[in-house]
């Protein structure tokens, strides 16, 4: 029997090129945006059992390391995330400023306003505040004290996590870096999350005022849940 000719294909895979297309770039941003707001979520949800009390929040921190290779793949996937988010970011960048000269006065004007150099800005001030961070608290190289904090919980020696972001944030500038990187991380989201419904289509003439309202709204919650664990520490509510 003889077989039909197989089909060689020519040229760029069609994903290769939708990823290099202005909407390909622009879905990847949305997409890792979302799987980045909702890592935002569920840290702060974690973080809120330091109101449960020590055992909650070392519970907690305990449960997560224990997923061993599990968290090794999530970590590795949200670094891979933050990766495609910041690269597509700057490929779409580097798309407006080689269409610029061309079309200026013609362009997108979304391109072109404060806002979207902000993004840039406060993007990249979020990534440093999560370096401080994670030198803070996973790597504990900001004080390498924080390593040796030790508790027991259900007859086990565990690391007493709550101690440490209790020690941490009793620091006033190390607490006034983390408001300023959350104020920061908050004005990045209060117009991303904006955007990223606007890329991928769930927003319409109609919607778009009340989804922006509510975006908005979302990001600034997230900041007051967030800045409430410093804020508690330094007025000893939690202590
Ligand atoms: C008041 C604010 C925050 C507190 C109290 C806090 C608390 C913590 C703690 C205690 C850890 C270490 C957990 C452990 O040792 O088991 C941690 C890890 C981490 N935090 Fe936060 N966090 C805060 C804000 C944020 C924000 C805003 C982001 C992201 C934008 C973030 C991203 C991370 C990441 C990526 C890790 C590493 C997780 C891992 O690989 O184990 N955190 N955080």
């Amino acid at each position: 029997m003889i077989s039909a000719p197989s089909k060689t294909r020519r040229g760029p895979h069609p994903i290769l090129l939708w990823l290099l297309s202005s909407i390909g770039k622009k879905t990847i941003v949305a997409l890792t945006g979302i799987c980045l707001v909702l890592f935002v979520t569920g840290h702060l949800l974690g973080n809120f059992t330091i109101y449960l009390g020590p055992d909650w929040l070392n519970a907690y921190a305990l449960h997560l390391q224990s997923l061993g290779p599990i968290l090794w793949v999530i970590r590795l996937g949200l670094l891979a995330v933050v990766g495609a988010h910041i690269l597509f970011t700057m490929l779409l960048w580097k798309e407006n400023q080689a269409a610029r000269p061309k079309k200026y006065i013609a362009s997108d004007p979304i391109q072109t306003t404060v806002f979207a150099r902000t993004m840039r800005l406060s993007g990249l001030c979020v990534l440093a505040f999560i370096v401080f961070h994670l030198a803070h608290f996973t790597l504990q190289i900001v004080d390498p004290s924080f390593k040796h904090l030790e508790t027991t919980l259900d007859g086990h020696q565990v690391h007493d996590v709550y101690r440490m972001v209790v020690l941490g944030f009793s620091n006033l500038p190390v607490s006034l870096i983390y408001i300023g990187g959350l104020f920061l991380l908050t004005l990045h989201l209060s117009h991303g999350i904006g955007s990223l419904f606007q890329t991928l289509g769930f927003t319409n003439r109609t919607t778009r005022p009340l989804i922006e309202l509510a975006t908005k709204a979302y990001a600034w919650l997230l900041f007051l849940g967030y800045i409430s664990i410093p804020v508690s520490v330094l007025t000893g509510l939690v202590k």
